[in-house]
C-alpha cells in the first residue's frame, strides 16, 4: 500500500498578464528577462492529481482523459525529476489533469497546469514548500506558472537567480472587480510555442528597449491597479501588449499571432474607450483579444464584441491562489 502522502490532488487558474514576461536571460532555468504583472483567472481552472507509487515503472501522464506522450510528457517528467530530486524519492508518477476551460480554446493553460502540478506534486512526494518556492518550481515548468502559484493580483520580479525569481501576492482577488472578457478569435494550435518564442525574443533589436522600459511600464501598472485607476491602468496595459507584440514581430524568424480581426478589436476597443467605455485591451503569443473593464462594465463589452461577430466570449473575474483540495470534492 503506497504511503497517503504519497498522494496528492491542486486547483490552479491560469492568469493574464497586464505587464508581459517574454524572454528570458537563461532559457533552461526560465529566469525572466523582465518582471511582469498578472491577475489569476477565477472560474477557469486546471485540477491535478499526483500519485508516487512502487507500482509505476514508468512516468503516466493523462491530460482531459487522454494519455500522453512525446514532448508532453517529457515536460511533465522534468518537473517531476525535479520534486523527486528535491524530495529524494525515486518513485515514478501517475499524474492526472483536466481543465474545465475547453481544450484548444487559445486560453493558455501552462501556466495553471504548472501551477497545480507543483502543488499536487510538492505535497504528494512529502515536501513542504513555502508559497515563494512553489511559484520558483512552478516557473521551471512555464515562466508564468510561477504567478498562478500566489493569489490576486502578482507580480513576478525578475530575481538574482533560481531561488528568488518567483511571484508574490499584491493584491488580493477582493481588492479590484475586473473582468477579463477573453474574445475567442482563433481555437488553432499556436505557431509559435511560448517556450521556443521566449528563445527568440533577443533576436529582436526592440528587445532591449522593451526589457530596459518594462520595470517602468510595471511601476506605473502596480500603481494604477493598487489605486483602482482605471484609465491609467488601460494605456500602459495596452502599451506594453503592443510593445511584446513588437518584439515578436520583429524578431528572427518573425512571430506574427494577430489575425485581422484580432486587430478590429484592438481598434473599436480604442474607440470605446474614447466614447467613454471602461475597457482595454491586452493579447498574448495568440490571436485572441482579452479585453479587461471593470465586472459592471463587462456585460456591454460582452455585447459589442459579439455585435463584431465574435461567436466564442469567456469571461473571468479576479482568482485565487493554487491549493491543495480534497480529491473527494472534485
Ligand atoms: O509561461 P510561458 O512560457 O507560456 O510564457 C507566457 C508568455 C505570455 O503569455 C505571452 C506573456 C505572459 O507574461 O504571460
Amino acid at each position: 500500500m503506497p504511503h497517503p502522502s504519497y498522494t496528492a490532488t491542486a486547483v490552479a487558474c491560469p492568469n493574464i498578464a497586464f505587464i508581459k514576461y517574454w524572454g528570458n536571460r537563461d532559457d533552461p532555468l526560465r529566469l525572466p528577462s523582465n518582471p511582469s504583472l498578472s491577475m489569476n483567472l477565477a472560474g477557469l481552472e486546471t485540477v491535478t492529481t499526483v500519485e508516487f507509487s512502487e507500482r509505476l515503472a514508468e512516468d503516466q501522464v493523462s491530460i482531459g482523459g487522454q494519455a500522453q506522450t512525446g514532448a508532453a510528457r517529457a515536460r511533465v517528467t522534468a518537473h517531476l525529476d525535479l520534486i523527486r530530486a528535491r524530495a529524494g524519492l525515486a518513485l515514478k508518477a501517475c499524474v492526472e489533469s483536466r481543465n474545465n476551460f475547453p481544450a484548444g480554446a487559445g486560453i493558455a493553460s501552462s501556466a495553471s497546469a504548472f501551477a497545480a502540478l507543483s502543488v499536487a506534486g510538492a505535497a504528494a512526494a512529502g515536501l513542504t514548500l513555502f508559497e515563494a518556492e512553489l511559484s520558483a518550481l512552478a516557473r521551471r515548468g512555464s515562466g508564468s506558472a510561477a504567478r498562478s502559484v500566489p493569489g490576486g493580483f502578482t507580480e513576478w520580479r525578475v530575481g538574482a537567480g533560481d531561488a528568488d525569481s518567483f511571484a508574490v501576492s499584491i493584491a488580493p482577488p477582493e481588492h479590484w472587480a475586473l473582468a477579463d472578457v477573453i474574445a475567442v478569435i482563433s481555437k488553432g494550435h499556436k505557431a509559435t510555442g511560448s517556450t521556443e518564442g521566449h528563445a527568440l525574443a533577443s533576436t529582436s533589436p526592440l528587445q532591449a528597449a522593451r526589457v530596459a522600459s518594462a520595470p517602468e511600464r510595471l511601476a506605473q501598472c502596480k500603481a494604477a491597479l493598487l489605486a483602482r485607476h482605471f484609465a491609467t491602468f488601460a494605456e500602459v496595459v495596452e502599451a506594453d501588449s503592443t510593445i511584446m507584440h513588437a518584439v515578436m514581430m520583429t524578431s528572427q524568424p518573425p512571430l506574427f499571432y494577430w489575425e485581422p480581426a484580432t486587430l478590429a478589436l484592438m481598434k473599436a476597443i480604442r474607440e470605446w474607450r474614447a466614447g467613454g467605455l471602461p475597457v482595454c485591451f491586452t493579447i498574448d503569443a495568440g490571436a485572441n483579444v482579452h479585453c479587461l473593464c471593470p465586472a459592471e462594465a463587462a456585460p456591454e463589452v460582452e455585447r459589442r464584441v459579439r455585435a463584431l461577430g465574435v461567436t466564442e466570449i469567456i469571461a473571468a473575474t479576479p482568482g485565487g491562489p493554487a491549493r491543495l483540495i480534497d480529491p473527494a470534492n472534485v
